[in-house]
């Protein structure tokens, strides 16, 4: 049982060596460098909240005169600060030891960088650390808001049969994936279903939760769901595309795995607070089958599935264009 400090406290410290391991990502590298690059414009000012090695604050100084590089963690504030001593402008970035929840810079920025990203955008504080920042910006300056790198995360889920077999010894458990390579000891049950979109500078709810039901395509065992977190990093108003990258996959094994055919509907609810402790989403996790529509045609069926496909795409589809007209109005004004 996790007391009090500890939770508050969760997803805030990350190993200096788990750092070196993010540099060496080439997806999230390349990734944010593109971002960076088409949000900061010459001569704009920056706030990077949770800076860790300052890599981010590094890619902003490169066309930004000042770079605010918010770190709360002093083993990095002193590793970040060595290091941006050796790369191109860093005399443009000022590494500040403060905790994010609380700072503000001394002057509007245009552009605010945080990456407290974890997968189901649990553990990590981005959800609590932008939502107070917006508050405390919005009252010390008015608006309009900086624009957020990244600018929004899409959350989806996917009833997976995972082999859980490791070697002969039985583990189900939680596991991360890699999302940019094949997964064989994953099946997929079904397409994966959007519970989540948010837009960072939006007001958004401090949940995470979704009730609804899902159609299984392939018949198998569901001893697990997969959990899929799609950032939107920017938004390329020229070339009307945009910059994502997924975090890890996590799978969560189900206390109770369900036989499924295809054609078969499952309900799945859960509801947990952004940065809640991984078990946040077990413990309020439920999945049952549906069977009542076990009576309906093939034709039917087909029909039902191609509309959630469609409404899918429908979906992200809107929600991007959401965030562009935004953006155009921001512009604009
Ligand atoms: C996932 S890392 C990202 C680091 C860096 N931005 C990068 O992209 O490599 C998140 C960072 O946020 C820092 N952090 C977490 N909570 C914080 C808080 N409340 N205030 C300031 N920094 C925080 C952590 O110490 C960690 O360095």
């Amino acid at each position: 049982m996790q007391n009090k400090f500890e939770s508050l406290e969760l997803g805030q410290f990350i190993p200096l060596h788990y750092h070196h391991n993010m540099l060496n990502d080439p997806h999230r590298m390349k990734g944010f460098k593109q971002a960076i690059d088409w949000v900061v414009k010459p001569g704009a000012k920056v706030l990077e909240l949770g800076g860790g090695t300052g890599v981010q604050s590094f890619f902003a100084a490169q066309k930004a005169q000042k770079v605010y590089c918010v770190e709360r963690n002093p083993e990095l504030v002193e590793a970040a600060r060595k290091l941006i001593k050796k790369n191109t402008n860093g005399d443009r970035i000022d590494v500040i030891q403060a905790d994010a929840m609380y700072y503000l810079p001394p002057e509007p920025v245009d552009v605010v960088i945080c990456e407290m990203l974890h997968t189901g955008l649990l553990r990590e504080k981005q959800m609590p650390v932008i939502n107070a920042f917006k508050k405390r910006y919005l009252e010390k300056f008015g608006g309009p808001l900086p624009v957020f790198v990244p600018e929004a995360s899409i959350q989806a889920i996917q009833p997976i049969q995972q082999d859980f077999n490791f070697e002969g010894f039985n583990a189900p458990t939680i596991l991360f994936q890699d999302p940019y390579s094949i997964q064989a000891r994953s099946q997929n049950l079904s397409d994966p279903e959007i519970f989540q979109f948010l837009t960072y500078a939006e007001p958004f709810n401090p949940n995470c939760s979704w009730d609804g039901k899902i159609m299984i395509t392939q018949s198998g065992q569901l001893n697990a769901l997969r959990l899929i977190t799609k950032n939107i990093l920017a938004l390329n108003m020229e070339t009307c595309s945009t910059q994502d990258w997924y975090t890890q996959y996590i799978v969560f094994p189900l206390a109770k795995p369900l036989t499924v055919s295809k054609g078969d509907k499952v309900a799945i609810c859960f509801n947990y607070q952004g940065g809640a402790p991984l078990n946040a989403l077990s413990d309020s996790l439920e999945v049952t089958k549906i069977n009542d529509i076990k009576c309906q045609s093939v034709n039917e069926l087909n029909i039902l599935y191609a509309g959630s496909v469609e409404n899918l795409a429908n979906i992200a589809q809107s929600q991007q264009s959401k965030i562009a007209y935004s953006k155009v109005q921001k512009n604009s004004n």
